[in-house]
């Protein structure tokens, strides 16, 4: 078996992310099949779509604790909506022979952002973690992004070839807002300080859309790894990228490069 890669299925892929609770299984299952072809070891980061941004934002879930809200209700439905979203991976996943843990934040992780507390969780096999509800030391809870589970599982665990975010409907990052976008405007290397009209569905998302995995991406490229962004939906590009070959996509460089 060949290196670690850790990747990110966004959760605007593999759920659809304008309808309460709604996975795009098509995507799952494809991607769970690259999985099984891939000759890495793997850590899979999944996002929540709307398994977990529509009810976080209604009941504020990432400001933590808001007095006069009652918002216990809404962490339990949100933690397990994620645990079902959980389910149709880890069960995509066991349909093809992937041997897979997965491992809910909310039972190992304290606070949120890239400094969050907690042991990462490993298995010898493919480990999964997402985004999630997790309790907080001042906010007595928030939300933790898959995308600083990237970032913190690309940096500290041994033998990281790369990292891969597989983000739905745009080929990687453009320098135009997608729905006016041509191939000419995929971005191939992106650097901090290169600028792009990324879509944050900031109404719908409680976390950081595509800015927040550029930033990510290049946190991580500054360790020397190497990250790369493709369309996830074109299973033969994700499994390029898992591989290291060359594909469509954004690399991300570190902002030194
Ligand atoms: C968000 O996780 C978690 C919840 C809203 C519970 P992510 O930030 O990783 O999710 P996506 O990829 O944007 O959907």
């Amino acid at each position: 078996m060949g290196g670690t890669v850790v990747i990110k299925w966004g959760g605007g892929l593999i759920t659809h992310k304008d309808q309460l609770c709604t996975v795009n299984s098509e995507v799952i299952q494809s991607l769970a099949k690259v999985c099984s072809n891939s000759s890495k070891r793997l850590v899979i980061v999944h996002g929540a779509g709307s398994f977990g941004h529509m009810k976080a934002k209604k009941f504020r879930l990432a400001e933590g604790r808001i007095e006069s809200m009652n918002q216990d209700a809404a962490i339990e439905s949100v933690r397990s909506d994620m645990k079902s979203l959980n389910k149709f991976v880890m069960d995509a996943l066991e349909q093809v022979g992937v041997e897979a843990k997965s491992f809910p934040p909310h039972e190992w992780a304290t606070g949120t952002g890239p400094n969050f507390e907690g042991e990462l969780p490993i298995y010898h096999g493919v480990t999964v973690v997402f985004g999630d509800v997790v309790p907080h030391k001042e906010k007595e809870f928030g939300i933790l992004s898959g995308d600083d589970l990237i970032l913190r599982y690309s940096t500290e665990l041994e033998g990281v070839e790369r990292a891969v975010f597989a983000i739905g409907g745009v080929d990687g990052i453009l320098r135009v807002p997608p729905e006016n976008a041509g191939p000419e405007d995929l971005i191939e290397e992106w650097h901090p300080g290169v600028e792009f009209k990324g879509e944050h569905a900031s109404e719908i998302d409680v976390t950081g859309g595509i800015g927040l995995k550029a930033a990510r991406g290049a946190e991580i490229s500054e360790n020397g790894i190497d990250v790369i962004l493709v369309n996830g939906e074109y299973p033969n590009r994700v499994l390029a990228a898992i591989e290291g070959e060359s594909v469509i996509g954004t690399r991300i460089l570190s902002g030194n490069s």
